[in-house]
């Protein structure tokens, strides 16, 4: 029996206010298995975004899992200390955050950024990086990688960035990518564009992917499954199968 990648048990969420732990996602439970694109779906506000930050180790301060137990693999990565989840996100679960668009920065050429990201993991010779960046770029769509290399991040489109922060997440070799709106903000074309992008990840990769959106068309097109969220945790009538 093929076994989860992640397992969400009965999670929690709460925030601390005057002292008190208010629970704001509650009953969290669902499965990712390898290779699958699954999107969690869900109304504004309901925790999608909670829910992912907390699986990574990245909700705000006051903010805290406070029942039930996040399985990657076979640990409960909720016993992590900071070193443990640092080690997550750079070897394992990378998480495209909500608006990260917004997120690169934009005064340092796409080449300066996609380094940096590349050295977290390991240090490499400069010739060796150039290949590897000309490669991921390539990876992501872009006939003409040195261009994109030399840009800074306002002269590309709201989809072309897209696929540069893609390509920075996937330079980390993750086994979960975990794309939190990642076309919200874009045309139909672009949205298109990133979509494709991500079932040819998953192809190239192996990679798993949690696709949050609440894009209709994008769950459509792209899932192999979907959750569905609401303020009460997942739905379960709604926890579907989608042989596409
Ligand atoms: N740091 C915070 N402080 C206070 N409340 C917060 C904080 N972060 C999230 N919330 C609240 O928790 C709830 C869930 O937020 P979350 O961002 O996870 O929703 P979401 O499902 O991702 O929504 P959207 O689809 O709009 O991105 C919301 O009611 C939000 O207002
Ligand atoms: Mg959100």
């Amino acid at each position: 029996m093929v076994k989860p990648l992640l397992s969400m048990e009965h999670v929690e969420i709460s925030l601390e206010r005057d002292g008190k732990l208010r629970p704001i996602v509650h009953d969290v439970t669902f499965q990712l298995y390898p290779g699958e694109i699954v999107t969690l779906t869900g109304a504004s506000g309901c925790g999608k975004s909670l829910t992912a930050h907390a699986i990574v180790g990245l909700l705000e301060h006051g903010c805290r899992v406070t029942n039930g137990h996040i399985f990657y693999r076979k640990e409960n990565v909720l016993n992590y200390d900071e070193k443990g989840w640092q080690t997550l996100r750079r070897e394992e679960i990378a998480l495209l955050i909500q608006h990260s668009l917004n997120g690169l920065d934009p005064i340092r050429t796409v080449k300066k950024q996609m380094i940096e990201t590349l050295n977290q993991k390991k240090k490499l010779p400069r010739k060796e990086v150039k290949d590897i960046l000309y490669s991921l770029l390539h990876e992501v769509g872009f006939d003409d990688p040195g261009h994109i290399l030399s840009s800074y991040p306002f002269e590309l489109s709201g989809g072309m960035r897209q696929r540069v922060l893609l390509a920075m997440m996937i330079s980390l070799n993750p086994k979960l990518l975990i794309a939190d709106e990642p076309t919200t903000a874009l045309d139909a074309l672009n949205r298109e564009k990133v979509l494709t992008l991500l079932k040819k990840l998953q192809r190239d990769f192996g990679l798993t992917v949690l696709l949050i959106s609440h894009d209709h068309e994008s769950v459509n097109k792209c899932a192999d499954r979907i959750i569905q969220m609401d303020q009460g945790g997942i739905v379960p009538a709604c926890y579907l199968n989608y042989e596409m």
